[in-house]
C-alpha cells in the first residue's frame, strides 16, 4: 500500500539486526508490527519516559527490540517478552543479544495474560498483540497492571478491514470489535485509533 510504504520510508535507518528481522518476517510470513508501527511504539515509550514495559504476545522479539531501545535510552528498566512458544523465545533472545538490548529484556515462556496476572505491576506501557479472540478477556488484567497515566498499545485494531465486514462473526474479528467497544466506551480510558499498518489503539489509563 502506498501510504504504508511512504510511512516506512520515513523511519530512520535501523540496526542491521532489526532490518534482518524484518526480512525474516517477510520470508516466513510472520506478522511483526513492522517499522512504522515499531518506530511509533519507540517514540511513545520515549515520550512517557517508560522504564517498565510488558508485552503480551511478543513473537520473535521485533516489537520488543523497539521497546527495549526506548527503555534503554530512558535510563534502563525492563521489557517483558512473553510468548507461548519456546522456539520463538529462544530466537528473540538471540536477536536481542545481537542488538545489545538483552540486558533490559526479561524472557518468559507462558500464556501471556496468565503471566501478566502473576507479575507485579505497575507498568508504564503494556503492548497487546495476543490472539485476537483473547483481547477482551485480557483488558481487565491490563487495566489492573497499568499505572495511572500509563499507556496501552493494542495491535491489529483494524484487523485487515475484517471489522467492516458485517458477515464476519469469527471469534478473532468479534474479539477486536469487543475490545474496541470496551475501551472507547469506558471513561477510565482516553483512547485513539491510529491507522498505522493494521491499526494501533493507543489508550491512556486515567
Ligand atoms: C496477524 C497479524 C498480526 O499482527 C498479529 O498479531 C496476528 C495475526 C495476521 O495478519 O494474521
Ligand atoms: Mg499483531
Amino acid at each position: 500500500m502506498e501510504i504504508e510504504r511512504y510511512l516506512e520510508s520515513l523511519v530512520p535507518e535501523r540496526p542491521a539486526e532489526l532490518a534482518a528481522m524484518e526480512q525474516r518476517a517477510r520470508a516466513v510470513r510472520f506478522p511483526i508490527v513492522g517499522p512504522a508501527a515499531g518506530h511509533l511504539c519507540y517514540l511513545l515509550t520515549r515520550l512517557i519516559g517508560a522504564r517498565r514495559v510488558f508485552e503480551l504476545g511478543s513473537g520473535f522479539g521485533y516489537s520488543t527490540a523497539w521497546f527495549a531501545r526506548a527503555v534503554q535510552e530512558n535510563g534502563g528498566g525492563i521489557v517483558y517478552h512473553v510468548v507461548w512458544d519456546e522456539q520463538l523465545s529462544r530466537e528473540a533472545r538471540e536477536h536481542l543479544a545481537v542488538l545489545g538490548l538483552d540486558g533490559v529484556v526479561r524472557f518468559v515462556v507462558g500464556e501471556a495474560v496468565e503471566v501478566l496476572r502473576r507479575t507485579d505491576g505497575p507498568f508504564d506501557v503494556i503492548f497487546n498483540d495476543i490472539k485476537k479472540e483473547g483481547y477482551p478477556a485480557a483488558l481487565p488484567v491490563i487495566a489492573d497492571r497499568l499505572r495511572p497515566g500509563g499507556l496501552l498499545i493494542a495491535d491489529n485494531m483494524l484487523w485487515g478491514g475484517r471489522i467492516f465486514d458485517a458477515a464476519d462473526r469469527s471469534p478473532a474479528t468479534e474479539g477486536v470489535r469487543a475490545f474496541t467497544r470496551l475501551i472507547t466506551s469506558d471513561p477510565r480510558w482516553i483512547s485513539a485509533l491510529v491507522p498505522v499498518r493494521d491499526g494501533l489503539l493507543l489508550a491512556m489509563r486515567r
